[in-house]
Formats: C-alpha cells, sequence, structure tokens
C-alpha cells in the first residue's frame, strides 16, 4: 500500500476481472469514502495481454473504466507482474489449480493478502494455503468461491458462529440449476439449455465440470470444512451430475409433487458427529423453500442448533453477482477487520479433524424407483420380493397405461432405505428378463423440519 492509495493486483480479466473492473469504475468514490483512501488497479496479469490491450477502450467503454484500466496495466509477463512491490491485495479470477495456486502461495508468503474466486483451488490446496497465510500474516478470502454473490462464507465463519450445524443443503450450481429448470418449465433441451448456460457466461470454461457435480463437490467440500470445522476435501464427496437425468424421471416426480434439484448436502449426526457428503440430482417436495428457486439463482440451508434453519438465496454465477463477492472481500481486507478476523479462522480451519465421512451405501433416504416392466401377470410381484427382502419399503405406486413393445414404465416411492441396500436390490432386479434397461432411483430429500 502506498500512502495516498491502496494497490491492488489482479490475475485474470475474464467473466469475474471484467466484473471487479466495472465494480471500482462504478462506486470507486464509495469505496474511496468508507476506506478513506482510493483503490488502485495497478496490474493485471492475463495470458495474451496484446489481445487485452487492443481492445480494452472497447470492453469497458461502457463502464468508463478508463481510469480504472488502460493497456499499460495489463501483462502477460509473469516476473514484470510479480515485480511490482507496491501492491498489497492480490485477487486472484484466473481459476484452476495451476498455476494459479503458485502464484496464490507466492503472493501470501511475500505477506500479501489474497482474494479468490476460484473453488477448484481452494479443494484442492485450501488447507495448504491457509497454512501458508497463517504462517506469513497474510489473509485469504473467498467468498466468491462458493455460491457466486451470496456471502455464504461470511455467514458460516461469522455470522452463525455461535451454532453447531448439523446440515448444509445447497443448490451450488448455477448452470445445473439453469438447465433443470429449463428442461422442467419451458421443456428446452438439456444441450440447448447447456449452450445458453455458456452464452450468459454461468458455465465453467469447461462445462462437464458443471454437469457432472464436481463444480458443486468443489463448493460442498469448502462449506462443510467452515460449517464443521473439518478439514473436508473434495474426495470425501459422492458425487452424481445431471448428465444422467432422463426428462421422464423430471416429468414422473413432478406428478408426485417433486421438482428435481442438484443439491450439495453435508449432513452431521447428532448422536456420533459421523459426516455423510454428497452432490447428487435430488426430488425435493415443491412446498419447501429450496424446490421454489429456480435459473441461475443458488440457494444454501443451514440448520444450526440456536438459530434453526437459515436459507440464503441469490445470483450463484454470472459477472456481476460474482464480482460483488470479490470486491466485498476486497474492501473488507483493505478496512483492515479482515485480515485480523482471519488470523483467527486460517488456525481453526487448518487445525480442524479430519472428517469422519461415511460410505455413501450407509446413507439412509427415500428413493424414487423407475423400472422398465414387462406389462404381465406377477412382474410387480418380483420386484416388490426382492425389495422387500432387503428391508425396502415400498410407500406409493404409479403406473400409467403407456406401453411401448411390451413395456411399461412404473414408478415406485420407497420408505426409508440403506442406499447400499437398494444398490444390491437394484442389480438384482435389473437381471430380470422382465425388466428392461437400468432402474433409474433418485433420492428423495426429507429436509429437516419438513
Ligand atoms: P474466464 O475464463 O472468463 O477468465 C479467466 C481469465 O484468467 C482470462 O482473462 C485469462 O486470460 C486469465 N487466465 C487464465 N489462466 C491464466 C494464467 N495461467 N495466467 C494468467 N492469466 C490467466 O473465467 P471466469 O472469469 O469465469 O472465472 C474466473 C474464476 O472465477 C474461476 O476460478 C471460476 O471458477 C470463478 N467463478 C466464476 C464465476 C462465473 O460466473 N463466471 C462464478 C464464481 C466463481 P486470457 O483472457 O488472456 O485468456
Ligand atoms: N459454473 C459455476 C456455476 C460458476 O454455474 O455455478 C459459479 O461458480
Amino acid at each position: 500500500m502506498s500512502g495516498e492509495t491502496i494497490d491492488i493486483a489482479m490475475i485474470g480479466l475474464g467473466t469475474v476481472g471484467g466484473g471487479v473492473v466495472r465494480m471500482l469504475a462504478r462506486h470507486g468514490d464509495e469505496y474511496t469514502r468508507r476506506l478513506g483512501r482510493p483503490l488502485r488497479l495497478r496490474r493485471v496479469l492475463v495470458r495474451n495481454a496484446n489481445r487485452h490491450r487492443q481492445s480494452v477502450n472497447e470492453t469497458f467503454k461502457d463502464a468508463g473504466a478508463q481510469t480504472i484500466i488502460s493497456a499499460d496495466t495489463i501483462t502477460d509477463d509473469v516476473d514484470t507482474f510479480f515485480s511490482d512491490a507496491s501492491t498489497s491485495i492480490m485477487i486472484e479470477v484466473a481459476g484452476g489449480v495451476d498455476p494459479a495456486g503458485d502464484y496464490v502461495r507466492r503472493t501470501l508468503e511475500s505477506g500479501n493478502h489474497v482474494v479468490t474466486a476460484n473453488k477448484s483451488l481452494l479443494a484442492a490446496r485450501g488447507i495448504e494455503l491457509f497454512d501458508t497465510a497463517a504462517r506469513h500474516n497474510a489473509s485469504l478470502a473467498f467468498e466468491a468461491s462458493c455460491a457466486g454473490g451470496i456471502p455464504i462464507v461470511t455467514s458460516l465463519l461469522f455470522g452463525l458462529a455461535a451454532n453447531r450445524v448439523s446440515g448444509l443443503y445447497g443448490i451450488l450450481n448455477g448452470t445445473c440449476n439453469y438447465i433443470l429448470t429449463q428442461m422442467t418449465q419451458h421443456g428446452t433441451t438439456y444441450a440447448d439449455a447447456l449452450t445458453q448456460a455458456q452464452q450468459l457466461g454461468f458455465a465453467e470454461a469447461d462445462p462437464s465440470l458443471d454437469v457432472t457435480g464436481q463444480d458443486a463437490a468443489q463448493k460442498l467440500a469448502i462449506l462443510a470444512a467452515l460449517a464443521f470445522g473439518a478439514r473436508t476435501h473434495e474426495r470425501d464427496v459422492t458425487v452424481l451430475g445431471i448428465d444422467t437425468l432422463d426428462l421422464a424421471d423430471i416429468k414422473f416426480g413432478a406428478e408426485l409433487g417433486y421438482d428435481v434439484k442438484l443439491l450439495g448436502i453435508a449432513e452431521r449426526s447428532e448422536t456420533n458427529g459421523r459426516m455423510s457428503l454428497g452432490v447428487q440430482p435430488c426430488f425435493v417436495h415443491r412446498d419447501e423453500p429450496i424446490a421454489q428457486i429456480y435459473g441461475s439463482f443458488n440457494a444454501v440451508s443451514v440448520y444450526g442448533d440456536a438459530v434453526g434453519h437459515v436459507m440464503q438465496m441469490g445470483r450463484g454465477a454470472g459477472q456481476m453477482p460474482t464480482a460483488s463477492a470479490v470486491v466485498s472481500d476486497l474492501i473488507n481486507i483493505a478496512a483492515g477487520w479482515y485480515p485480523r478476523a482471519f488470523a483467527k479462522v486460517a488456525s481453526s480451519i487448518a487445525s480442524g479433524g479430519m472428517p469422519d465421512v461415511i460410505h455413501a451405501d450407509e446413507l439412509t433416504a427415500r428413493f424414487y424407483l423407475r423400472f422398465n416392466m414387462r406389462d404381465e401377470p406377477g412382474v410387480m410381484a418380483k420386484v416388490a420380493t426382492i425389495l422387500g427382502t432387503a428391508d425396502i419399503s415400498i410407500s406409493a405406486a404409479l403406473q400409467h397405461e403407456q406401453i411401448v413393445d411390451g413395456f411399461v414404465p412404473v414408478v415406485v416411492v420407497t420408505h426409508n432405505a440403506k442406499q447400499g441396500r437398494l444398490r444390491e436390490a437394484l442389480s438384482r432386479i435389473e437381471a430380470l428378463d422382465t425388466i428392461y434397461a437400468s432402474p433409474v432411483s433418485i433420492r428423495i430429500v426429507d429436509l429437516p423440519g419438513g
């Protein structure tokens, strides 16, 4: 920090980096008033500086950002970027684990603070980077990494700090929620809805990270670490994406009163402290508040022992909502309170225990099942017998007269069942010669108090 200005460096000038420039241009005067000194963007590192230098005036002409960024601010030379000793806060909005992780570590080691939106990096190297920050009296702020503009990180770290959290249920991927909404409400095909999400700037550079559930799993690993004070890692999360979903099941679920959501679920047993961590398409009763979150919106429901249920919803992706979180972190660091608070938080996260995570087979839940059965006597009885032998009880069944080549879809809803027992039963059912194609199973989520 120079005496006059608070100097910032930034890696990345894409969707989110562009939003940061726009926010600094729009509200710079207000930030100066609050902080007592202006924030100044000294240097921006990108992969291809020439391309950005040629287009920077045109790109930001709507934002009136000529005083914030110019061709001279932009470089693709790493040594030039790191040679400027005047910057005290670095914003990392490049993405990916390498080389972003090394740039973040290098910045923290020099005692400078980092703001990042990069959940892949935190899920892979978060504990190491928290430790590095703590050792060098620097802070690492990451509000934008989980649920975009929703201040869920700040809520878990500070606002809900008094509570023992038993569960966290989140719509954590805007791209998937957008795709599911388009498919459910407008009958859009999966492929068209994904293309729209990419055009709107929600999707990751590699959208398979979104649709396979990996992006949500990275966010869930970070949020579970904050909620439960444990060193949860992406590999602790059982993941199933929306790329496996069939429109037929979305329609059958709707008949039964359920909406499908890709939910990240982190639960901790009150009795033995064991956790379950999973991301998967789930049916949620349409009366539940979280079922009514549509489009690119995200939502996170947290259950704390004192506060009860708290749900936050907002835009989980996109340029300005994400920039809102990044610039808020920036202001909180520049104001001085975040580094002091972080010093305590970092050591508690780094010293958190290893999570005791149950295997997905041990999970108990209700399930929606769909079988394509030969339409003849006794088939349903055989299926019910296999389920019954596995201690799985049926609570509802649904069949329409829509026979195709002698097979009819039959939907069954179970009472609570162990996922492992169900998996074994389904493979026995699939082996019956009266069953066509693999049975479908989708978890039904019964939210606490619902
Ligand atoms: P973009 O792909 O739009 O932009 C990435 C930027 O980083 C580009 O300017 C690129 O340079 C630069 N960059 C990439 N790799 C390097 C590198 N090795 N060295 C220097 N510069 C590099 O990404 P987004 O802005 O969408 O995302 C940035 C981060 O924010 C990611 O971690 C993402 O997960 C996270 N995020 C994004 C959200 C969104 O809605 N988009 C929401 C929440 C988080 P160049 O332009 O030259 O290629
Ligand atoms: N691709 C992510 C999403 C961006 O769709 O939610 C926010 O992390």
